[in-house]
């Protein structure tokens, strides 16, 4: 199927003049949107990894990190573990099984250097809510070893709602006497439910809790408004009866709300412990993910461990003042930012924990939620080092910037692409651990990169070159870090700092024209022109007949001579 329109039973709204009326102030979760989005799951199926990005959450190197992670926490809870009884690792929504498939296989390698592990029955659970999914499942024989040695096992699981997993066999049709053979997958079993697991339940929610419900908050002057949705959209001529994501217009109003919103207290917790915060602020409400996490909990009997991983956000930034949240039709479907330090309160509220990957300009984010029995006295250890090294500090997300950079590098001279190169760069100098070497390679891709960068890539820029310079060994003699880090803070308009950095690259790799070049630009910038003039002189000793020089000397001269007409700055 084409997943361009949507092949649709949900009522698409009445016409209003050149429009049609999906809906008008709606609850953000209570929207059509959402029926419309799991009805393009239920029809493409897998087919829909045709045309839906699954790359960033489906490959090798992201798996080797999960499997590590909870290797650390099996290691971490082992003393806890009833090893009579099976570990559960449920990964919900399992789409294409692209993941499964080599999350099972660094599994079984890794398990391989931890003999206690050994004794551990694991049990992994591909889930999904449709059956069709379920069913190219059973037949892809990439996965068939797994299901044979008793390691994988495949549910029906809507887990917004379901208190269970149901267990999906092939189960042979009736056939008329003809050969063939027809099979049906059968779930009439439960396979997880509460009461079954004494052990923790993993559970893996990847590129998932973006495609479901969410509601979306404002707090005006500490007021909670709940923000009322309306979408509209023209029809296509050709086709009527067919709507397209990319075709909806949204409208956002705003109501008053109480902070007991909901009927479940753990959430108003939630709700509340912004207004405490924020005197104003604009809220995305994971509701679709927090009923998965009650079911979650409450299959588990109260001992999850949850490894989530979307485009998503942690920072302040994206909940502090007021602004209207994003509609993002992409691929024939469309998502919402999971908000996940929501989902770290509702933990914490509960007396449990997540870890959090810190940059919020990868395309994804990544949490570790716990709740375990015993929690106060269970040590994290493992966990917290494999999530703070390899998830947060190394952080598998750079390999794709890396890629992208690769497929991108013939039109990197592109303005627009200027985002991704400095994306790519940052994410090599963090996958190298800050290596002043690599830092220097990249920065002249990263200087000619600067116009364009928002406030949180600033930040993360600025905090790149701080570790960058504390890993500067004197011996590095070719590679003049103090230059780059004082040319890219020129780059962002940081004069004091820049000059500060050209100073050094002086006292550390001696006179060189091109850092006295960049401090008297500085202060040419700063309108101390006898200082700028005396760089350029000194920079033209250095470096004779330099035209940028000459030219520099000629603009701060005459605004010597002439202060009321000082010159712009120099490029
Ligand atoms: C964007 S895909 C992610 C697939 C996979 N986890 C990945 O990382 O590529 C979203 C998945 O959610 C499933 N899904 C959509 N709506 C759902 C719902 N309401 N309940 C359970 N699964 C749902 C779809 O079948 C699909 O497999």
């Amino acid at each position: 199927m084409s997943s361009e329109a949507l092949n649709t039973t949900v009522d698409l709204g009445e016409k209003r003049g050149a429009f049609y009326v999906l809906e008008e102030n709606k609850r953000l979760s209570e929207s059509k949107i959402w029926s419309l989005l799991e009805q393009y799951y239920e029809n493409a199926s897998i087919s829909a990894w045709n045309e839906i990005p699954f790359y960033p959450t489906s490959n090798p190197f992201i798996a080797e990190t999960y499997a590590e992670l909870i290797l650390a926490f099996l290691r971490d809870y082992f003393s806890k573990l009833d090893l009579s009884k099976p570990v559960y690792i449920v990964e919900m929504a399992a789409g294409s099984g692209c993941f499964s498939f080599y999350l099972m296989k660094e599994l079984s390698r890794l398990l391989e250097y931890f003999s206690a592990l050994k004794q551990v029955d694991l049990r992994y659970v591909m889930a999904d809510f449709t059956v069709n999914n379920v069913r190219s499942w059973m037949a892809n024989e990439k996965l068939r070893p797994f299901a044979e040695r008793g390691l994988l096992h495949f549910g029906l699981f809507r887990p917004e709602t379901d208190k269970a997993i149901r267990k999906c066999a092939l189960r042979e049709l009736e056939s008329e006497g003809d050969e063939s053979v027809d099979l049906t997958v059968s779930s009439d079993e439960i396979l997880l439910e509460a009461g079954m697991s004494t052990n923790p339940v993993i559970a893996i929610a990847n590129y998932f809790f973006d495609s479901i419900k969410q509601d979306a908050f404002q707090i005006h002057s500490n007021q909670l408004k709940e923000v009322l949705q309306s979408f509209h959209y023209v029809p296509n001529p050709k086709a009527p009866d067919l709507l397209k994501f990319d075709d909806l217009i949204k409208s956002e109003s705003c109501r008053d709300a109480s902070f007991d919103y909901y009927g479940d207290s753990r959430l108003n917790a939630v709700l509340k412990s912004y207004q405490a915060e924020y005197e104003n602020a604009s809220i995305l409400f994971p509701l679709g993910a927090f009923n998965c996490i009650s079911n979650l909990l409450e299959i588990s009997d109260n001992s999850l461990v949850l490894l989530s991983s979307d485009k998503g956000f942690v920072d302040a930034a994206y909940i502090d003042g007021l602004r209207e949240q994003p509609f993002l039709p992409h691929h024939g479907v469309f998502s919402y930012s999971v908000n996940y330090d929501a989902i770290d309160r509702f933990f914490t509220e509960l007396g449990g924990q997540t870890m959090l990957t810190s940059d919020d300009n990868l395309s994804i984010a990544t949490a570790l939620s716990i709740l375990v029995k015993d929690q106060q006295t269970t040590s994290l250890e493992q966990t917290n080092y494999v999530f703070g090294e390899r998830v947060d500090r190394h952080n598998t997300c750079n390999y794709l910037y890396f890629l992208q950079d690769l497929l991108t590098e013939v039109e990197a001279s592109k303005s627009e692409k200027s985002s991704e190169i400095l994306r790519a760069c940052m994410g090599y100098i963090q996958l190298c651990n800050y290596d002043p070497v690599v830092f220097c390679l990249a920065a002249p891709r990263i200087y000619m990169s600067l116009e364009g960068l928002n406030v949180l890539q600033e930040k993360r820029l600025l905090e790149i070159i701080d570790a960058v310079r504390d890993n500067f060994y004197s011996v590095q003699q070719q590679y003049d870090v103090f230059y780059w880090i004082g040319r890219i803070y020129y780059g962002l308009n940081r004069v004091e700092p820049a000059l500060a950095a050209f100073s050094d690259s002086l006292l550390t790799f001696g006179a060189s024209s091109s850092s006295t070049y960049y401090m008297a630009a500085c202060y040419e910038v700063k309108k101390d022109f006898e200082s700028a003039l005396r760089y350029y002189n000194d920079t033209l000793e250095l470096e004779p007949g330099c035209k940028f020089t000459l030219e520099g000397i000629s603009r701060v001269k005459t605004a010597i001579t002439s202060p009321a007409e000082k010159k712009a700055n120099p490029s």
